[in-house]
């Protein structure tokens, strides 16, 4: 058996300028989508994959390509937690990626099949996605890896549901967008949100958190409909708390009295120039039925695609870019918290936090 160790090495220099963080959960599909024996396919990190769920009902996650010969996996079958090449035959136990039947050895062959493994992942289901642990391409997995992330729900019943988008960009831009205080009254303008003459001057407090930062607990603006009906109901005030930690989640928790709403946003690379934003919510809200929660959020997520199409336009011509001052200070604190992670792991240091303690950035929105 001869193993092709130049393929993992060619396929990580590859990758390698892509700007991706690697040794973190990404969700790869929505649960709903695994479902029967189906193999699904997906693609994060630039990585095709194949998903399903063994006849156990786990969710699992392998590298699309069969070990033998590189024909994606996802051509296959799927049977009980084996997975079986439509090539040769070949069988994997789907949660491992142990060979465990070669179809064509003989009694004379010594190849130990066993020792034969299709690239897999660390998979979990959470929140209705299957998460998928994407450990860098040639490198071992950490023996112990995080859990994956949850919403943070605050009672027993609650209303959730799932909203997905994707931008022709890459991840940076997708978070960088995502994070940006100052195009909400130009993009996000209509009559039941803001109105663009809403713009006034703004005063939030940021903190350090592991990998991220927060924006502290604070009343949210007093320009937007949903915030003040909530006060008016409760008659408690509306805090809300908004944190970005590495590598693409932004979660946020407004919260009056026993009411409380939790989002989280990531943006995950499904290639260097595509990547897509999920959005999950959940509620107690009595009166805010899924239904127009939808249709706003659609409303917002399709505003922030189209601007990030357009944005696309620009970016292909290589333009020189700019950061200013407070406005896209969070932006900053991104590209400096991925470098300094990045070097960090490189050189096996402490990362070294871009923000030395809380701070107030001030910007009209
Ligand atoms: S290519 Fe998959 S078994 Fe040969
Ligand atoms: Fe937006």
């Amino acid at each position: 058996m001869m193993r092709i160790d130049a393929e993992a090495a060619q396929e990580a220099a590859a990758q390698a300028d892509a700007g991706f963080l690697w040794d973190f959960w990404y969700p790869a599909a929505r649960s709903t989508e695994i479902r029967g024996s189906k193999l699904v396919t997906a693609m994060l990190l630039e990585v095709p994959l194949v998903l399903g769920r063994t006849s156990e009902g786990k969710v699992f996650a392998m590298r699309d390509s069969c070990p033998h010969r590189g024909i994606p996996l996802s051509y296959g079958r799927l049977d009980g937690n084996v997975v079986e090449c439509c090539y040769h035959g070949w069988r994997f136990e789907a949660c491992s990626g142990q060979c465990v039947e070669i179809p064509s050895l003989t009694s004379q062959d010594k190849l130990k099949v066993e020792r034969i493994f299709a690239g897999h992942y660390p998979c979990e289901e959470r929140d209705g996605y299957v998460w998928v642990y994407m450990n860098a391409p040639g490198t071992k997995l950490a023996e112990t890896i995080p859990a994956a992330p949850a919403l943070n729900v605050f009672s027993d019943k609650y209303k959730i549901t799932h909203l997905s988008c994707e931008l022709p960009s890459h991840v940076d831009q997708g978070i960088i967008g995502l994070m940006d205080p100052a195009h909400g009254p130009f993009v996000h303008r209509s009559w039941f949100w803001r109105k663009r003459a809403s713009i006034h001057a703004k005063e939030k407090k940021f903190e350090p958190i592991p990998n991220g930062f927060r924006m502290s607990p604070h009343s949210p603006s007093t320009n937007s409909a949903p915030y003040q009906l909530l006060k008016k109901i409760t008659g408690e005030p509306v805090t809300t708390t908004i944190d970005f930690v590495l590598p693409n989640l932004r979660t946020e928790e407004d919260r009056s009295g026993k009411l409380w709403f939790s989002s989280r946003a990531t943006v995950t690379p499904v290639r260097r120039d595509l990547c897509r934003i999920d959005f999950v919510a959940a509620w107690n809200l009595f009166f805010l039925p899924v239904t127009i929660f939808r249709m706003f959020g659609k409303t917002f997520l399709r505003q922030d695609q189209e601007t990030m199409i357009r944005q696309a336009e620009g970016l292909k011509h290589n333009p020189r870019l700019m950061l200013i001052d407070d406005a896209d200070r969070p932006a900053k604190w991104y590209f400096a918290l991925k470098a300094n992670l990045m070097e960090s792991r490189r050189t096996g240091g402490p990362m070294v936090h871009p923000m030395d303690g809380p701070v107030t950035l001030r910007w009209r929105s």
